[in-house]
């Protein structure tokens, strides 16, 4: 245990000289008495909260549940606004800015007299950026999920984030959709503060973050809107006090086991295949060895056993019903597939918190007998196209396309996709493959989720709603298709996806892990001869940054000097 004198912040406040008078008399500004503060550890509470992201609009007024929290544990709370990056609204794409926040996360841990910290996030991004930073600054965290939205409604039918949306506008291109319906779905969809409530990035995350040990067991499945969501607000303000005191910081948590046993969860979770980046990028920065190939190999012993779509049918509502991520990690616990005496958050083991976890709904949590598939979400996929690896979550897609030969129909980059892909011109049929470049993490720029390339509506007319896609783009976790993701590398460096042209087969062997351009060797060796990089898409500005640091997506699209190890001092406070 720490005594007083030994925290952080008494470095700032409890000497004698010039520099902790000053502080003093700062505090005494802010409005406190000296025993509000003196002493105790102070908790930097990082919240994501905006007025423009409807996923966080909660997040203001929880943090003042936060707040109660660490008052009665004999904390004091400071929030720190700090950048929020909205999947909706945030252009050309959040993950460009991913690496920022968790740069802002890092600095502000590190630069004000923090002894712990609460993160607030959920919205997809925002959990690896939040624990990216906290893993470099190496103080004790706990993270407070933002909780996943309420069901959508519409008319008689439950509708899911994202899926939902694809679908019928899907059904709108096909001319199936009438204004009216449009307008009802409009309102339908989204219906209460929360991330998606489907099992898309931001649930995948955050049970990831919840399965790292990083949140209150049972957290990450709790609805945004639900009382217990404030109470284990709370509880998480309350708890981060004691972890100050018992030195718990995040590097005692996450330990090589903890992340395979992420990865394992957000397999079994059938969770988005951007997971597989964030949780490289995370591993990067606790300095543990974690590649796709570690992904591929858990994936093939690891069921999925959450039935939530994409992948499934049900909601994170029904999942939490269902008992939540304990109920599920007690499953794989009971598979063997978890680490179960690793320590968490509340300063006991995994196996501990999940003693007495029990699933109340079989359809929705299945048992290891009933799988909603046999093999994890995800498959890893090598050849000539893809040196540096792809991923595809098979079970998103059409069963018959998991072994397929087509023609490449080629596009450079989204406008050119969207320009073309409805001309009743395009040569195209349902086995032909769709090829986007340009899309990657400097292509795009910053890997926009372009992975579920459209189906030509003539195509959808005639009821084709699956074909084999390839881009070096991310795809959104609440997808689906046979969208071969994150080729590396990119096509913008020269990657194979550069010399692909229009009428060159393309053949996709998932059960062979294989993705291959079936065109010889001296032609592609003329076609690289011939290749010339495209302009830099910044001349200046954090976009000229990202583009001199960016690492590539199976490397987890850190910055180079973000994932490196190194000194970084604390600062000296006098
Ligand atoms: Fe925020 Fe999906 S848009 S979680
Ligand atoms: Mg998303």
């Amino acid at each position: 245990m720490k005594g007083p004198d030994e925290l952080r912040s008494h470095r700032w406040y409890g000497g004698g000289d010039l520099r902790d008078f000053s502080h003093r008399t700062r505090a005494r500004q802010l409005g406190l008495n000296p025993s509000e503060h003196l002493g105790k550890p102070v908790i930097a509470i990082l919240n994501t909260w905006s007025d423009i992201n409807p996923c966080h609009m909660h997040l203001r007024e929880r943090a003042e549940q936060v707040k109660r929290g660490v008052w009665q544990a004999g904390g004091y709370p400071v929030e720190f606004p700090v950048a929020t990056l909205s999947e909706t609204y945030q252009k050309p794409t959040p993950m460009l800015y991913r690496n920022l926040l968790s740069m802002e996360t890092e600095e502000i841990l590190r630069s004000y007299p923090v002894d712990g910290a609460v993160l607030m996030g959920g919205c997809d991004k925002t959990t690896p950026a939040l624990l990216m930073g906290a893993a470099s600054a190496d103080l004790p965290v706990i993270f407070v999920p933002a909780g996943p939205m309420l069901r959508g409604h519409w008319r008689d039918e439950v509708l899911g984030s994202g899926t939902d949306m694809w679908k019928y506008w899907d059904d709108r291109r096909a001319g199936l959709l009438g204004d009216r319906e449009l307008a009802e779905l409009e309102t339908g969809l989204a219906r209460s503060p929360g991330t998606c409530m489907t099992m898309g990035t931001a649930s995948t995350m955050t049970s990831a973050a919840e399965a790292l040990g990083l949140s209150l067991p049972g957290a990450a499945a709790i609805p945004a809107v639900d009382s217990a969501h404030h109470r284990m607000a709370a509880a998480a303000g309350l708890r981060i006090v004691g972890m100050v005191w018992e030195d718990l910081r995040i590097s005692r948590i996450l330990s090589a086991e903890a992340y395979a046993d992420a990865v394992t969860t957000v397999l079994a979770l059938g969770g988005s295949t951007n997971a597989v980046i964030h949780l490289i990028a995370m591993a990067g920065r606790s300095a543990i060895p974690l590649g796709l190939d570690d992904f591929d190999s858990l994936a093939r012993r690891v069921p999925v056993l959450a039935n939530i779509r994409p992948g499934g049918e049900y909601l994170m509502e029904d999942f939490y019903y269902a008992g939540g991520l304990r109920a599920l990690l007690s499953r794989l616990a009971a598979l063997g597939l978890l680490h179960t005496g690793r320590v968490v958050a509340t300063g006991r083991t995994l196996g501990e918190e999940l003693d007495g976890a029990r699933v109340h709904n079989d359809d929705v949590i299945r048992p290891a007998g009933k799988p909603v598939a046999a093999e994890g979400g995800l498959a890893v996929l090598r050849g000539n196209l893809a040196p540096g690896g792809a991923v595809i979550k098979h079970i998103a897609a059409e069963p018959h396309l998991l072994r397929h030969t087509g023609p490449a129909v080629v596009f450079d980059g989204y406008r050119d996709l969207k320009r073309r892909i409805d001309d009743p011109a395009l040569e195209i049929t349902a086995d032909s493959v769709l090829v986007l470049r340009e899309a990657g993490p400097l292509g795009g720029p910053g890997m926009p989720e372009y992975g579920m390339l459209p189906i030509p509506e003539r195509l959808l007319a005639q009821g084709v709603r699956d074909m084999v896609r390839v881009s070096d783009a991310r795809m959104s976790g609440t997808s689906y298709g046979a969208c071969v993701l994150h080729v590396a590398p990119e096509s913008f460096v020269g990657g194979p996806l550069a010399l692909v042209r229009t009428g060159d087969p393309i053949t996709l062997d998932v059960p062979a892990r294989t993705l291959r351009l079936d065109v010889g060797e001296t032609e592609l060796r003329w076609r690289r001869a011939a290749w010339r990089p495209p302009e830099p898409r910044y001349e200046r500005g954090y976009g000229a940054l990202y583009a001199a640091h960016i690492t590539q997506a199976d490397q987890g699209c850190d910055f180079d000097f973000l994932a490196r190890p190194g000194v970084n001092p604390e600062p000296d406070p006098h």
